[in-house]
């Protein structure tokens, strides 16, 4: 494969007398700099500005081996590994919140990238449906009287309602909160009629969210419960731990597992039941055992850091040899994200929000040189796109403020201006009256601006590889970001229309390809390149 060392910037401060060597060497370097700077004391600053990539051997294995497939750096060598990707994860009770959409994103980029280097990968879906929150959920439909047909049709938000009415009611009559705990003990304990209800409300969620995964077109292979772990199904595991010694009872007579003289974690509550993390811990073993993954991602925000240290923790005082093989892929918060329905952020509003507000910026836009149609059905997908690039742009770990003009802005660096450089291409490919060549020929290509696309489309191996290899998709995006200048620039001076043939299909095979390397990049960020807009 190819590795072309690039020097973007070179200065030489000179005196006026050696100018002229300076140049000389400026000419004789062109293939190795890809700017030479040349200051002097007289001359304030003269630039020979000399965008290249390298000889015409490597442009053309480059651009021909592109033309074909867009493939993984040495894609020949990769050696496909068994990958668990766990994401979104949200709870059935509660709302999709926004650290829920950013796992999602993330998690689908995680997964898309490890696909791309070869991985055999499994997206998990963990979803949470177990733990005293169902008897608020339940008490609360009881006490706020939600009729079933409300349920029926508006699953999420009302389980919502019934929960945030039971937790307000026992603000002020903390007896509610014992309630709740009952009815999930009954849950627990299966009694049929509460076990039935909860079904049904499993059933209506995970239907209302397919809807939406579907609207942004991710998938999974796998939809797992966190009830498969609860208390009644995880013997083994417990027995597992408990032939291990290391279990003792804390004060408030709770099994705890000792990870340092400091630290106890509880795993079993006082009255018998489980906890999130004891489910976690039956849940990994059993990945283990159907997938027997080299390793598993947990895609989850940064408030869970503790949780998945102890976890990890926790299967290494068990001995599992494999503990090491979970990471845990964090990241920031999302500040500021409200519709205008409130702050209770459900997936679905956030996307009628992100259409209703892309179709107002693409009004805006009617009389500027975007020119772009209001009604069509890729308004929905340009407003996911931003949505997405909105924040892959940030690395990952950090927290950001959400702000829905800056994500939609048709001429910032965002998810629509990818798009838009994306569908420019393809109406070039389709209306330029020009043929792609079939073989590069580097000696047509040799304008500043197409040099610089070239050594744009070159530097995609590295952004990718450093991205899979960080699982930080920041670096894609910024990659694209300056490929899509880079196309920008090239549209406005490397003309296709009107040239003679040979330099008008040599200009378009390095659209083509262009657009092939930003087409792969978007896809693996979770956008699907749009052909117009
Ligand atoms: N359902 C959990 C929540 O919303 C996230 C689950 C994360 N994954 C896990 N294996 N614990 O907080």
């Amino acid at each position: 494969m190819l590795n072309i060392f690039t020097i973007t910037d070179l200065f030489f401060f000179v005196g006026t007398q050696s100018i002229q060597y300076f140049e000389q060497i400026t000419k004789a370097n062109k293939k190795y700099l890809s700017q030479l700077f040349i200051r002097s004391k007289s001359h304030k600053v003269k630039t020979e500005k000399v965008e290249t990539c390298s000889d015409d051997l490597s442009v053309k294995t480059l651009i021909n081996s592109l033309k074909k497939q867009v493939e993984p750096p040495n894609a020949q060598d990769l050696k496909s590994q068994n990958i668990i990707v766990e994401f979104s994860s949200p709870n059935i009770a509660k709302p999709f919140h926004v650290g829920h959409l950013r796992s999602t994103i993330i998690g689908n980029y995680v997964a898309n990238i490890n696909n791309f280097f070869k991985n055999n990968v499994t997206r998990i879906n963990y979803l949470g449906d177990w733990g005293t929150q169902f008897g608020f959920v339940q008490l609360g439909l009881s006490l706020a009287k939600i009729p079933k047909e409300t349920i029926e049709k508006d699953p999420i938000n009302s389980l919502y309602q019934a929960y945030v009415h039971a937790n307000k009611l026992t603000e002020e009559d903390p007896t509610i909160a014992d309630e709740a705990r009952k009815l999930f003990s009954k849950l627990e304990n299966g009694d049929e009629q509460t076990v039935a209800e909860w079904e049904a409300f499993r059933k209506y969620t995970i239907n209302e969210l397919q809807n939406t995964y579907q609207r942004i077109n991710v998938k999974f292979d796998a939809y797992e419960w966190e009830s498969s772990y609860g208390i009644s199904k995880i013997s083994n595991v417990l027995s597992q731990i408990e032939s291990l010694n290391i279990l003792t009872l804390d004060d408030k007579n709770r099994k705890v597992i000792h990870l340092n003289e400091k630290k106890a974690v509880p795993i079993i509550k006082s009255d018998g039941s489980s906890l999130y993390i004891t489910r976690d811990i039956a849940a990994a073993i059993d990945r283990h055992q159907k997938y027997n993954f080299d390793a598993m991602y947990y895609v989850v925000d940064n408030a869970q850091r503790d949780h998945f240290k102890n976890l990890m923790s926790i299967l290494h005082s068990m001995k599992l040899p494999w503990a090491d093989k979970l990471k845990h892929i964090n990241f920031g918060k999302i500040k500021g994200m409200s519709t205008r329905k409130g702050t209770a952020v459900f997936l679905q509003d956030i996307l009628d929000e992100t259409k209703c507000v892309m179709r107002k910026q693409q009004l805006e836009a009617r009389n500027t040189k975007v020119n772009l149609d209001i009604d069509h059905p890729s308004t929905e997908v340009l407003g996911i796109s931003a949505v997405i690039v909105n924040d892959l742009k940030h690395k990952r770990n950090q927290d950001y403020e959400f702000d829905w003009n800056t994500a939609l802005d048709i001429k910032g660096d965002t998810g629509v201006m990818m798009q838009y450089a994306h569908c420019r291409l393809v109406s070039l490919e389709e209306n330029s009256g020009a043929i792609i060549a079939s073989e590069c020929d580097p000696s047509f290509l040799k304008e500043p601006e197409a040099q610089n696309l070239i050594l744009h489309i070159n530097k995609f191996e590295g952004a990718i590889a450093r991205s899979y290899r960080e699982l930080e998709p920041c670096l894609l995006v910024h990659y694209l970001f300056q490929l899509s200048h880079s196309i920008s620039r090239a549209f406005k001076v490397l003309r296709i229309k009107g040239e003679p043939a040979d330099v008008a299909n040599q200009r378009l095979l390095l659209m083509h390809v262009a657009r092939r390397v930003l087409g792969q990049g978007m896809r693996l960020l979770g956008i699907q390149p749009l052909d117009k807009m």
